[in-house]
Order: structure tokens, then sequence, then C-alpha cells
């Protein structure tokens, strides 16, 4: 685990002075490195976990020279639940506290090998769904014991409703919103924000290989609507916006009509 020295911010946090302390679960990912960025900016504490420890390094270097006033890192695959407890109590003794953990690692999964293969479905729901829930459960008890925290956690638009091209990502999607918001019911009244982040599709290297991943939305803009729903406490962010009503409709289309649709 690799560290650099602390040094001054002007960003203030809500219980405590100085630097906000942010911990990153799935560091390398496209969305998490450029909401990383503008905290950097801000000379945000920084605790970067990712499985890829070259990807990892480079990230938390270029972090370091945008105004990360500390920048600590550890190579962990995340499907390792086992590995949780202590990773996560490292973490924030490394960071000395922790005001905001966010949650972004995740795989699309190939839809049409796990119709077939259930060890591969359960590879897709293990990685989105129970290794964030063994994160969370942790990281929730921490942040009850001290009435402070937010937990942002990025689910998907894919998750309110199944459809047929992406019904494994989208039920792992499910099951994660589900939860967050079982867990904000029990934790808000502790002074805990737990904030859903459910981006349409985005121009990341999850979807670099998708048909129109050039209209996809823009990682940069994603990241800032993200950073300022965290800032703001809010429970639910559909990102880009407009698919917040779009879901709403799609929410409401009648089975009968939906099951016959190529979605
Ligand atoms: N892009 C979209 O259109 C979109 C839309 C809705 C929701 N999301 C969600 O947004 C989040 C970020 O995705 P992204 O678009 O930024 O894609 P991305 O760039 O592909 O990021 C996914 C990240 O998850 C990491 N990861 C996967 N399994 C892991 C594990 N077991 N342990 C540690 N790290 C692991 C990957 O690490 P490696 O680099 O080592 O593989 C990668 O850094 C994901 O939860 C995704 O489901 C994305």
């Amino acid at each position: 685990m690799s560290t650099s020295p602390a040094t001054s911010s002007s960003l203030q946090t809500a219980g405590h002075s100085g630097p906000k302390k942010i911990l990153v679960l799935g560091a390398t990912s496209g969305i998490a490195e450029a909401t990383c960025r503008i905290w950097a900016k801000q000379g945000a504490r920084l605790f970067l976990v990712a499985r890829n420890a070259d990807k990892l390094a480079a990230v938390a270097a270029d972090l370091k020279t945008r105004g990360a006033s500390y920048v600590d890192t550890a190579a962990v695959d995340l499907d390792d639940t086992a590995q949780h407890p202590a990773l996560l109590a490292h973490a924030v003794n490394s960071l000395t506290g922790m005001d905001v953990a966010y949650l972004a690692h995740g795989v699309l999964g190939d839809q049409p090998r796990a119709e077939q293969e259930f060890a591969h479905a359960a590879q897709i729901l293990h990685t989105n769904f129970v290794a964030p829930v063994s994160l969370l459960t942790w990281l929730s008890n921490y942040c009850v014991q001290r009435h402070a925290g937010v937990l942002a956690v990025i689910s998907s638009v894919a998750g309110d409703r199944g459809r047929k091209s992406n019904y494994l990502y989208g039920s792992s999607k499910a099951g994660l919103s589900a939860f967050l918001g079982g867990l904000r019911n029990r934790v808000d009244r502790e002074g805990v924000t737990v904030l859903t982040i459910k981006p349409g599709p985005v121009r990341t290297a999850m979807t670099s290989a998708m048909k129109g991943s050039e209209k996809f939305a823009d990682v940069n803009k994603v990241a800032q609507s993200i950073a300022a729903a965290i800032d703001k406490r809010k429970d639910t962010l559909y990102v880009p916006f407009q698919w917040q009503p779009i879901l709403f409709v799609i929410r409401n289309i009648p089975e009968r009509v939906f099951k016959k649709l190529n979605l």
C-alpha cells in the first residue's frame, strides 16, 4: 500500500474541518476515476481499492498530481468477501476516518453465456450484489456508530425492470437497489446517507464494445452529477436526469405488452 503525505485543503466536511476523506471501491472504473478527479482537485484524502495493481498505481499517481492531499491504495479482488473487514478497517485507519464510501466496481457479464451457465450467472450476482452487500454491512455499521457518513453506490437503470437483453446484470442491480433502499430506511435516522446512483448508458470501458456507444453519456458529466449528489446528500440519482422519466414509463408498461417487446 502506497501513501503520499497530507497537505492542506479548502474543502470542509460536516463533523470535522479539513479535506474530505473518501474510500473508493473499484477505483479504476471509468466513472469512479472521473469522480475522483473532481475530488482530487478539491484536495480530498483518498483511499483507492481496485484489483489491477498496475492500473491502480497509475490512477493513484494521476490523482496525486491533480491535487489530492493524500492517496493510499490497496490492490484487492473485491469478490473475496473474507478480506473485506480487514481491508475496510485498514482503509479508514489510513484515511483517519471516512466521510464518503463510494462503491463503483461491477461487471456487465455475458448475458447469453449466463443463460446457459449458472456459474457465470452466479459470478455476475456475486460481484454486483453479494460483494457490495458484504462491504456495505461493515461500512453501514461503521457509519451508524459515528452517526455520520455517506454511502454512495453505483447501481443502474438496468435494475428498474428486467429485460431479455441483460436480465442477469439487471437483476444484480435490482437486488442492489432494493438492498440500498432498505439500508437507507434503517440508517437515515442515524445520520447516515445512502445514495443510490442509477446511471443510464455511459461511455466507459464497460460499454465501449456496445453498438451506439459513441452516443452514450459523457463520463465527466456523469461524475459531476454524482459528486454534486453526494454533497447534497441525495437519496437517489438518475444520471443523466432524463432516465428518471424514461424509467418511470418503462416500469409502468403492462406486462402483457412488455413481454412482447425486444428490449
Ligand atoms: N458504463 C455504463 O453504461 C454504466 C451504466 C450503469 C451502471 N454502471 C455501473 O457503474 C459502475 C462503474 O462502471 P464503469 O462504467 O465505470 O465501467 P468500468 O470502467 O468497466 O469499471 C468497472 C470496474 O469494476 C472493477 N471490478 C470488477 N470486478 C471487480 C472485482 N471483483 N474486484 C475489484 N474490482 C472489480 C473493474 O476492474 P478491472 O479494470 O480490473 O476489470 C473496473 O475497474 C459499475 O458498477 C457499473 O455496473 C455503468
